[in-house]
């Protein structure tokens, strides 16, 4: 790597958040090449452990029995027959499971990962139809799943609330919507709505949906002693660790959590009963055991995203400004979870009006506590203001893509903040120039291919930009310069470990050959969850903040003898190997020769990230906007995405490869979203009736056409790295745009997710 100068460089050549940018927005390096996934080889060489694969001598396996009602008491166990069956190792129940404390909801400490705060097979009560009631461990998985079949259970229903439309009637008021005022109102929106000239002003629906990670949730657990191992599946170690310390009470330093490979997470791979009673079986049986959920198994016992129904009203003049935002609406949840699907929030941050009106209630059922998934609230909120946005612009006589430009704010909208960087109309020109927006008709039913009607529509993708205080990073130098980078985060397979390979030999002036990314391992500097697309610039932070303690550790070693004597971190970089003075080449001295002058093996630093201090200060999102077309058969309804372009603006972009590939993935579970996904929950019941993947519809390879992905990669100053996460952000407008081609093919509003045949016919 050569030296780049600039005359703008920030002299103190550090990252203030909030106040100055990331040095590394003016030296990019390796940063940004679509490298192949690091991890890649390994997997495909089947060499790459998942969690249920780690061998241990003497394990066992587990299976599940799951309540058939939602809610009542079990009155009767009869688990006499399962006891005797080949091959049962132990048969756990609520009367024989370890007494344990009941999880803490997720991040309200340190050590809280519970998506539900109930208790774990403690008592006789259930709480959703689909709890687990019994464990079975077996010497092989055949036995347990046998045996499961033998266990038989009374239950005493009691009266539960499994009608959304009877839940609707006792709404209940949010304290907090994820630390946001869940009523958001400036002026008098209602009263600005009827004054205008033109309005929309509709409900939109979008249904259950459950995660379907190919990978299914699986642990393995083993304990020595007192001490706790769990091979896992998920995106939250640490959370994950210091929970199940806490519920067996026993020392957070003796639980050790790994997971180095998931098969997808998308805010489904948490911590889940499966992982809590494999650990207390295991106790009980003092044996090794592995669990791994059936597919019907994580429909049971893993949340998804809840059921929505959103009122959204926009009052406009005739010239397309808007007088008026209403979105509000209620969500399905329950007593015991936190996930409140904050559909409003998009409102909050994309257009200019004069009033607004944001608000949202829940409506508490008798059902498996729903969780996070991928871009919980923005996917299902931007479906239903995106759609609304596109019948305005049709209601006015506007090109959406004219009426987004009429509407663009200069600054956030509700806060008053300052975006630290938006470039949302320039990620609509150059994706309407590369989609061919200009083919499209603004009159619907105008292009035809025989049976087939086709449309275009476009939609406004926006996630918000977060990153977590408390991350912490180590940088081990070796004596022949390879540097490891140690933090407790995960990589699903969207190139966590790839990007910051990437970052750190660019940020230290290394090769990418000289570099280490140790991750997944909750014995590691504290890391942060994958969630909310926030592990990237978390990770960086903690990056920055280890690399600024490494050169001055490495500077105090270099003495008085090195060319860098006397010079101070604001005067120096890493580059090439080694530190050097920013403006003179000639000064400079590479690692390995001041840990050899210094008579040094390694060196090893550490530090935590400075406070996020930039998102107080500016309002920081990504955005996008997102082109469809669709061909919808004018004689079965049928509905085929034909053509998708997603062109966004999230920030620098670290690796073009794997960035594309997780826009690339977002588009696809939009479609799905849009088209086929829905879980079934039977409101009599409270059960889940397509609990399988034949039932449940993802897009398959047929359903999903060739996706174009362009990006601004405009850096954004505030962030390290310049960089805005980008796992959720693919799935947001996806919805909506499809939505709004089959408007504009056919001449139809669907206000329903998802939009099936039966509702085109
Ligand atoms: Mo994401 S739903 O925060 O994994």
């Amino acid at each position: 790597m050569t030296v780049q100068s600039d005359a703008q460089r920030d002299k103190s050549g550090s990252w203030q958040p909030g106040v100055t940018s990331d040095p590394m927005l003016r030296k990019h390096g390796a940063l940004g090449q679509p490298i192949s996934r690091i991890d890649g080889p390994l997997k495909v060489e089947g060499k790459a452990l998942f969690a249920a694969e780690y061998p241990y001598e003497n394990i066992c396996y587990a299976a599940l029995v799951f309540s058939n009602i939602a809610r009542g008491r079990i009155t009767e166990l009869d688990t006499m027959g399962a006891e005797k069956a080949p091959g049962v190792v132990l048969v756990m129940t609520y009367q024989n499971a370890p007494r344990m404390k009941a999880p803490s909801l997720m991040m309200s400490s340190p050590s809280s990962a519970g998506a539900s705060d109930l208790p774990v097979m403690q008592n006789d009560e259930i709480h959703w139809n689909g709890q687990a009631v019994a464990l079975v461990l077996g010497e092989t998985q055949e036995q347990a799943d046998f045996a499961t079949s033998l266990i038989k259970v009374e239950y005493a229903a009691l009266p539960a609330v499994t009608s959304f439309e009877e839940a609707k009637m006792r709404p209940r008021q949010l304290e907090t919507l994820l630390g946001q005022p869940p009523i958001l109102e400036i002026g008098d929106a209602e009263h600005a709505l009827k004054a205008s000239e033109v309005q929309v002003d509709n409900i939109y629906r979008t249904p259950r949906h459950n995660h379907n990670a190919i990978e299914l949730h699986a642990a393995t657990v083993a304990w020595k002693g007192d001490e706790l191992r769990l091979h896992d599946a998920t995106q939250m170690i640490d959370l994950t660790a210091g929970q199940l310390a806490d519920m067996f009470d026993i020392d957070p330093e003796k639980v050790r959590v790994t997971s180095p490979y998931v098969g997808g997470g998308f805010g489904g791979k948490c911590l889940w009963d499966h992982q809590i009673l494999a650990c207390a079986a295991a106790k009980l049986a003092k044996r090794p055991v592995r669990i791994m959920l059936s597919r019907e198994g994580v429909f049971r016992i893993v949340g998804g995203r809840t059921v929505t129904e959103q009122r959204v009203a926009l009052g406009a003049s005739g010239e397309g400004k808007l007088d008026a935002v209403i979105h509000t609406g209620i969500v399905a949840m329950t007593l015991h979870n936190s996930c409140p699907e904050q559909f409003t929030f998009p409102a909050r941050h994309l257009y200019a009006a004069k009033t607004f009106r944001l608000a949202q209630e829940v409506a508490d059922m008798d059902m498996m506590a729903n969780t996070f998934m991928r871009a919980p609230g923005e996917s299902v909120g931007t479906f239903a203001l995106e759609c609304a946005l596109d019948e305005l612009a049709d209601k006015l006589g506007i090109d959406p893509i004219e009426l987004r430009k009429r509407i663009e704010p200069e600054k956030d909208p509700t806060s008053g903040k300052a975006f630290s960087s938006r470039h949302l109309i320039e990620a609509y020109e150059s994706g309407a120039k590369q989609f061919g927006w200009h083919r499209r008709s603004p009159t619907p039913r105008q292009q035809r291919d025989g049976e087939w009607l086709i449309g275009m529509g476009c939609a406004t993708a926006t996630y918000p930009y977060h990153r977590f205080p408390g991350t912490a990073a180590r940088i081990r130098l070796t004596a022949v310069g390879h540097v490891t980078v140690s933090t407790a985060v995960h990589d699903m397979g969207m190139g966590t470990a790839t990007a910051q390979v990437q970052h750190i030999a660019a940020r230290l002036g290394v090769l990418t050959d000289h570099v280490t990314f140790e991750y997944g391992d909750s014995t590691l500097p504290r890391g942060v969850i994958a969630g909310g697309s926030t592990q990237t610039a978390s990770i960086g932070g903690a990056v920055i903040a280890a690399t600024e303690v490494f050169v001055e550790e490495l500077l105090k070693l270099a003495g008085n003898a090195s060319p860098l004597a006397g010079l101070s971190l604001a005067d120096v970089e890493p580059r090439d190997g080694g530190i050097g003075h920013r403006d003179d080449l000639e000064r400079f001295e590479t690692y390995e020769s001041i840990l050899r002058r210094s008579g040094r093996n390694e060196l090893v630093c550490q530090a935590e990230a400075a406070p996020p201090a930039e998102m107080q200060a500016f309002s920081m999102h990504s955005y996008g906007a997102q082109f469809c077309e669709v061909r919808v058969s004018d004689v079965t309804g049928e509905t085929r995405v034909s053509r998708f372009l997603g062109s966004f603006d999230a920030g620098h972009i670290l690796n073009a490869k794997t960035a594309t590939s997780q826009f690339k993935g977002g588009i696809v579970m939009g479609i799905g979203l849009a088209l086929t996904e829905e879980t079934n929950f039977d409101e009599r019941t409270g059960r889940i009736v397509n609990a399988s993947l034949a039932e449940y519809h993802v897009p398959v390879q047929m359903d999903v056409p060739q996706i174009d992905i362009i990006y601004t990669d405009a850096a954004d100053p505030q962030a390290p790295m310049g960089a805005r996460g980008i796992g959720e952000i693919g799935i947001t407008g996806v919805g909506a745009a499809v939505a709004n081609a089959i408007f504009n093919a056919t001449g139809k509003r669907i206000r329903d997710l998802p939009i099936t045949l039966d509702k085109l016919i």
